[in-house]
């Protein structure tokens, strides 16, 4: 048993002593083969007397610890003697000495140009310094050597970049991907920002510039604003989407969400969504996350809260059952009243002309208000006398729909209003509905009834 525990072990170290050699071998063989060159006056430049110093870094160069000097400096046989006057020649291309016992780098397509100056020891000390690698500084500090460091000078600096991070990202010799990037687009931050992908890859809708360039809205080193961005929605958002900056600049409705701090964010998100848009929220729980309390406006009036009267009005609006508030409103801001999409008067009297409802008749037949007589384009008619004309296509004093009709949603048949703002006063409606008709009863007039079949007479 002990016998055969020794020969394992023997195989062991043999095992090892062979594979570490391996994996030296290109190195181990050149130094070798340096050795032999110098091998004859085998005594060392570093004395007590001569480059004492020498070799006591931290990190020191594989040939120093070995006492090699000439593969650098070459020979002179004098300098020993009198160092004064017979110093050595200046290194003429010192990569071609690296490399002599480097290999190569991999060609790649990108190379950074202090490899193609040939400066390997404008970054890596040929002797031994405090650094790993030999380098001549620590972290940023060997980079800013030659370039500018206002680029971590903003407000906002990238954890990588703070810390002198800077070939987490950057190789420092050659690359596959331009500036000398580890990776390329996303991907290179997703390297360290894991959850982030795995959110945006598994959304349903991501942003076009998240899905190409991050760095098309964040600093990759540091940024004026919080996330190292150089500027902040709305002003980031609107120097892509220039329509829309178009658009805000020029609209007399000014929508409330966009004044308030996060703007567009409010609503869309700048990476990722499972809504269409990149909406935070889905379109009318959107709406009502704010819309769920009365606003004072600018001139005194209150704004309604519409939270509450959609749940205290079960009978929605056919737009409103499909959850769609933007059907009608634009929730950039307009041109018309209530940023609503399509100008609607915003008077209980109108003088009539089609196009002041052009809103509702994005959706409704304009049949409805035009013909004086019909035995089908509306069921609000009296025998054939259509009393949507009636009401509304007057000359003067035209009744605007929401003389009789609650816009969002009602509690009465075909959202007839209960009572309608007429100045100060709600006025009462007093609406019935019947089989065929109805009646109703408005501070306008007195009791009037409609039949479709059997025509009233309202005395
Ligand atoms: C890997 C190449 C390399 C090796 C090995 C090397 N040197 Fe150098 N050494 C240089 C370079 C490059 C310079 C900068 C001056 C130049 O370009 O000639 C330099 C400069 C020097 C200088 C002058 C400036 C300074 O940094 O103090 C001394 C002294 C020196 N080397 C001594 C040595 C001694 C002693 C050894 C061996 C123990 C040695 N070098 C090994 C590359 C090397
Ligand atoms: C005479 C051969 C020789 C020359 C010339 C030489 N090196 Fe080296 N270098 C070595 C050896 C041997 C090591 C130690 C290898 C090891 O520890 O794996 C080394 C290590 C290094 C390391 C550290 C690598 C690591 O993985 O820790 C760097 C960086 C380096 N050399 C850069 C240079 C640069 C830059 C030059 C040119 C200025 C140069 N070398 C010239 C032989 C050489
Ligand atoms: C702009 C600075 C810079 C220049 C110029 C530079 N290096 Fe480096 N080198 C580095 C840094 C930084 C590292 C450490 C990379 C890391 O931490 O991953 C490194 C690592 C190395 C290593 C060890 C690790 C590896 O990648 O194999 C070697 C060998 C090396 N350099 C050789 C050279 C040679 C040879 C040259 C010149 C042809 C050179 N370097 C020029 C910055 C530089
Ligand atoms: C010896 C000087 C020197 C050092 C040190 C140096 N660089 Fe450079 N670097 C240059 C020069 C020269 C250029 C080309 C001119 C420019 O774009 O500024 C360059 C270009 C770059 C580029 C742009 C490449 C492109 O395609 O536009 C990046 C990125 C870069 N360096 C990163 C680094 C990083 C990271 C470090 C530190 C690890 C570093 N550099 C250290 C000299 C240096
Ligand atoms: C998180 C990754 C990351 C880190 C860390 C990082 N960079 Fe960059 N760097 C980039 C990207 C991405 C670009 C290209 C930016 C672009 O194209 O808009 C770049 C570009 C550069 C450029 C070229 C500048 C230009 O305008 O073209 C230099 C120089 C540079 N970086 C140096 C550094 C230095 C020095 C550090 C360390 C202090 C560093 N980088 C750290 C990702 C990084
Ligand atoms: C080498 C790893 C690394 C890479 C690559 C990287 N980051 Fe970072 N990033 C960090 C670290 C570390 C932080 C600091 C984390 C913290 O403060 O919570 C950070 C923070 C951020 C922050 C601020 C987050 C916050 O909550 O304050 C943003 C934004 C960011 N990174 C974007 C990017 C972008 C865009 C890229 C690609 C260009 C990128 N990162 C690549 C490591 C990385
Ligand atoms: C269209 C501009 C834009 C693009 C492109 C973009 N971001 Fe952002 N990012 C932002 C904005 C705006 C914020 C601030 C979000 C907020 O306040 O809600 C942010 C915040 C962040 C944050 C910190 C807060 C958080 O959400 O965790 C990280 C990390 C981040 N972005 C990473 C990335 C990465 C990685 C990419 C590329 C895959 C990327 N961003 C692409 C605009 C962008
Ligand atoms: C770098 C340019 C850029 C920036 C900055 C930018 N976007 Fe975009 N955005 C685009 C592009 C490109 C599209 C895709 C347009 C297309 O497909 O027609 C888009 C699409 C959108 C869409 C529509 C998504 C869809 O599914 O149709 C929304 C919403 C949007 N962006 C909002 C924002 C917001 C909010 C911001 C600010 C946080 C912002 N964008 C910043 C370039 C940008
Ligand atoms: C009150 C919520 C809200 C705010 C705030 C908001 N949006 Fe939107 N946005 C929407 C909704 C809802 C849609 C989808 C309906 C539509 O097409 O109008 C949309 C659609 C978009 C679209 C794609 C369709 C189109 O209209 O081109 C873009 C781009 C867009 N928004 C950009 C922005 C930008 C940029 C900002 C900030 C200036 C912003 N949004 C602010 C709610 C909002
Ligand atoms: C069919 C078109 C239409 C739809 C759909 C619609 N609205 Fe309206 N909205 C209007 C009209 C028209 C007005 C003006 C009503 C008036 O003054 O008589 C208005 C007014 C408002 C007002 C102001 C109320 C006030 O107190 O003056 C708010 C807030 C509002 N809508 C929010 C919403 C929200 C939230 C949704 C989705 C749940 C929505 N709207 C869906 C047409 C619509
Ligand atoms: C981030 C909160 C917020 C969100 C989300 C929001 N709003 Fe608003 N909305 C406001 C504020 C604030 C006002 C303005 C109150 C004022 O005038 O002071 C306003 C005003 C309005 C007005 C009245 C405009 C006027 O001045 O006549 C309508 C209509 C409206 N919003 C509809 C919507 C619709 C539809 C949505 C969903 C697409 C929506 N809102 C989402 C905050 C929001
Ligand atoms: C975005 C499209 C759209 C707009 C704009 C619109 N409606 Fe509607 N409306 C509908 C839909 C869809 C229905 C449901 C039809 C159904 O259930 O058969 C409906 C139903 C109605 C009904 C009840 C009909 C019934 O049979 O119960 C009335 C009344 C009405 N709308 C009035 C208006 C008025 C007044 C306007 C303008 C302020 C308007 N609508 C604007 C889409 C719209
Ligand atoms: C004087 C009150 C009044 C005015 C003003 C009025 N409506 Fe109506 N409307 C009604 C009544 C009552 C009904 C229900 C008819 C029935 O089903 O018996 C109705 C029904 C409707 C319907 C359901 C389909 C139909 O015609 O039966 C739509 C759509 C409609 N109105 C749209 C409008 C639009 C759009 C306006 C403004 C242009 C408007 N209404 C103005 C009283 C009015």
């Amino acid at each position: 048993m002990k016998h055969k525990t020794i020969i394992l072990m023997l195989f062991l170290a043999a095992a090892l002593l062979i594979s570490t050699g391996l994996s030296q071998n290109p190195i181990h063989a050149q130094q070798k083969a340096a050795e032999k060159q110098t091998e004859k006056p085998k005594e060392t430049c570093i004395t007590g007397q001569c480059h004492a110093q020498m070799g006591k870094d931290k990190f020191v160069h594989g040939p120093v610890t070995a006492g090699e000097c000439a593969p650098c400096h070459g020979e002179s046989p004098k300098h020993k003697d009198d160092p004064e006057n017979n110093k050595f020649a200046l290194i003429m291309k010192i990569s071609d000495k690296c490399f002599s016992c480097h290999e190569r780098f991999k060609p790649k397509q990108f190379t950074h140009t202090a490899i193609e100056n040939n400066e390997c020891t404008e970054c890596h000390s040929p002797h031994g310094s405090e650094y790993k690698f030999q380098l001549k500084a620590k972290g940023g500090e060997l980079c800013f050597q030659c370039h500018d460091n206002a680029i971590v000078g903003k407000q906002f600096v990238h954890g990588p970049a703070a810390v002198g991070g800077c070939v987490a990202c950057h190789e420092p010799h050659t690359a596959d991907y331009q500036k000398n990037l580890k990776a390329e687009g996303p991907e290179l931050c997703f390297i360290c920002h894991t959850d982030k992908a795995e959110m945006i890859h598994g959304a349903q809708f991501i942003h076009k510039p998240v899905s190409e360039r991050c760095t098309s809205c964040h600093n990759p080193h540091s940024g004026a604003k919080q996330f190292m961005l150089d500027s902040s929605a709305p002003a980031l958002c609107l120097e892509c989407h220039k329509d829309k900056k178009e658009q805000l600049d020029t609209v007399t409705v000014k929508h409330g969400a966009l004044e308030t701090e996060k703007t567009c964010l409010n609503c869309h998100d700048a990476h990722n969504s499972n809504i269409a848009k990149n909406l935070t929220k889905e379109p009318l729980d959107l709406c009502l996350s704010c819309h769920d309390r009365e606003y004072k406006r600018a001139d005194g009036k209150m704004l309604m809260n519409m939270k509450k009267w959609l749940t205290e009005n079960k009978d929605h609006h056919g737009p409103i059952k499909q959850k769609d508030c933007s059907g009608c409103h634009n929730p950039h801001g307009s041109n018309n009243f209530r940023i609503l999409r399509s100008f609607y008067p915003a008077t209980f009297y109108e003088p009539f002309g089609v196009e002041n409802y052009d809103l509702c008749f994005s959706c409704h037949e304009k049949t409805l208000v035009l013909n004086p007589e019909t035995t089908k384009l509306t069921n609000f008619r009296n025998g054939n006398a259509n009393l949507h004309f009636v009401h509304v296509n007057k000359a003067i004093k035209g009744r605007t729909c929401r003389a009789c009709h609650e816009t969002h949603a009602s509690n009465s048949p075909k959202h007839i209003r209960e009572a309608v703002p007429f100045g100060g006063w709600d006025l009462p409606l007093n609406y019935q509905k019947t089989e065929t008709g109805g009646s109703c009863t408005p501070g306008c007039h007195k009791l009037k009834k409609y039949d479709r079949e059997k025509k009233e007479i309202n005395g």
